[in-house]
């Protein structure tokens, strides 16, 4: 590297372009080697060099594009996804309306038309929260044993609605989107709020489809809190920045952001504008696409 500095100058009419491409070449050897600091303390008299003979913005524009590429020239995805966690209900599986159907029954015992805004309020959060959040929108007064009794009561609405399940009910795409990740080499995860959580993975055929199952009994904290996820992220070994979660209720999305995650939206884009990206279903895209969309 030296003797090219002694001569650069007399080179670079000539052999501009060879010039440009061995000291990117360099620069980018030292900073995968060092990387930071150190690699700026080692090129500092590189970058000046190249100022002073008018070579510096034409380098780094050769390193931006090498920085994006990999050893064999293909592109590098610098965000680093390494593992997708799903949401079950409502994303793999057509269940949130039964969950919705099911409070609506319950809370018609208790005197109260539930409406679809309050769908808003449960999906996604467990189910004694939704409990709470409807008695307390209806203006009905419950002891702690009653609470849990209406609870009780829904999860057997719920289940009576869920029995006949099979994996005809997997969401279009779900099924595939699920292979396609394991097959691009990515870890997988289920994070649900649900109880029912693993029956339903049976039903539905998918319960050996993912490296790690964690549901309603895995977390303390119910969503918009990220525990769920951020456990998630934990038992896959990956740091929260290289997971994408798929949710379809605003809460699980803002839980997913909270764990520092990035959020896939499923359904309607203003309920879901905190997410990262919002799609109508897994059926419209692949892991790959995602991907590309969040780097
Ligand atoms: C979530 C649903 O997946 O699970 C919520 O979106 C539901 O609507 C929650 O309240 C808890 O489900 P479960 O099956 O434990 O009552
Ligand atoms: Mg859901």
């Amino acid at each position: 590297m030296n003797l090219v500095m002694r001569y650069d100058d007399q080179l670079k009419d000539s052999h501009r372009s060879g010039l440009e491409d061995v000291y990117a070449a360099h620069i980018h050897a030292i900073r995968e080697a060092y990387g930071g600091v150190m690699a700026r303390q080692k090129l500092s008299n590189i970058f000046g060099h190249l100022k002073s003979i008018d070579l510096f913005t034409a380098v780094a524009e050769k390193l931006k594009y090498m920085d994006k590429k990999n050893t064999d020239g293909t592109d590098k995805h610098p965000t680093e996804i390494k593992g997708f966690v799903f949401d079950l209900d409502g994303v793999i599986v057509d269940t949130a309306v039964h969950h919705f159907q099911s409070w609506k029954k319950v809370l018609k015992q208790l005197g109260a038309d539930i409406t679809e805004e309050d769908d808003l309020h449960t999906r996604g959060a467990s189910r004694m929260e939704s409990l709470e959040y409807l008695l307390n929108q209806y203006g009905i007064e419950l002891t702690q044993e009653e609470k849990e009794m209406w609870a009780a009561r829904k999860n057997d609405i719920y289940l009576e609605a869920i029995e006949q399940i099979t994996p005809r009910d997997l969401l279009p795409g779900a099924f595939a989107f699920l292979i396609d990740t394991r097959k691009a080499g990515l870890k997988l995860a289920l994070g649900s709020a649900s109880k029912n959580a693993i029956g339903v993975l049976k039903k539905l055929g998918i319960e050996d489809r993912f490296d790690v199952v964690l549901d309603g009994n895995d977390a303390k904290e119910s969503k918009p809190h990220p525990e769920i996820f951020t456990n998630a992220c934990n038992a896959l070994q990956l740091d929260p920045s290289e997971v994408v979660v798929f949710e379809d209720a605003a809460k699980g999305v803002q839980a997913a952001l909270a764990a520092g995650c990035k959020a896939v939206g499923l359904g309607d884009p203003e309920a879901l504008k905190a997410a990262h990206v919002v799609i109508s279903g897994l059926d419209q895209t692949n892991p790959s696409h995602i991907i590309e969309l969040l780097s």
